[in-house]
């Protein structure tokens, strides 16, 4: 799979599309993305951007099932994550939720980069669903970078 990674550009206007709901169907609803999303998760403590996660048990628990459950919903399934986001826009409020960690690029490649992974071990999953999942995150992530490398700060809207 070719899992394209295209950089940010400070200031530059972001494009995306939600995911495909046929994604969430093919690799079995909630139980599917549970399970893609603790393995990323996991993938995640073991990566070079663990550190932005908290090292409690408990607490990074607590983070991988509010994760899981945005996935749910913005693939199209059911509204499980509607109450963490103050009535807010989801995407709009994902991309807000994540101004109070400093951000980089290099951090945002490392995202996708164990994304990747955990995508990459999915079992009978339609190749071009796939792609349309990771065009989503490739795109949105770059919402999510507000640390650039001259030491500026910026913080991108929808
Ligand atoms: C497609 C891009 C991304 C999406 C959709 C996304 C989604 C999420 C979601 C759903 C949560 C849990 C929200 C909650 O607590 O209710 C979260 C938390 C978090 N994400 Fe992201 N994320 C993305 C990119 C990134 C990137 C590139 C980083 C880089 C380090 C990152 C770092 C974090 C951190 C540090 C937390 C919270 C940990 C805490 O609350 O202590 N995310 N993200």
């Amino acid at each position: 799979m070719s899992f394209e990674i295209t950089p940010t550009v400070k200031g530059e206007h972001v494009d995306f599309k939600n995911p495909d709901p046929a994604f969430y169907e093919a690799i079995g609803g909630e139980e599917g993305m549970r399970k893609l999303m603790y393995n990323f998760y996991d993938k995640i403590y073991e990566s070079d951007i663990a550190n932005f996660f908290p090292q409690d048990e408990e607490e990074f628990a607590e983070i991988k099932e509010k994760n899981t459950k945005f996935f749910i919903q913005i693939c199209g399934g059911p509204k499980v994550y509607k109450g963490e986001s103050g009535g807010m826009e989801l995407n709009e409020y994902m991309v807000r939720l994540h101004d109070e960690f400093s951000i980089t690029e290099k951090s945002r490649i490392e995202w996708l980069g164990t994304m990747r992974e955990a995508l990459e071990e999915l079992e009978g999953v339609d190749r071009a669903l796939t792609e349309d999942f990771w065009n989503y995150l490739e795109h949105f992530s770059k919402l999510t970078v507000n640390t650039f490398s001259d030491g500026s700060k910026y913080y991108a809207n929808l």
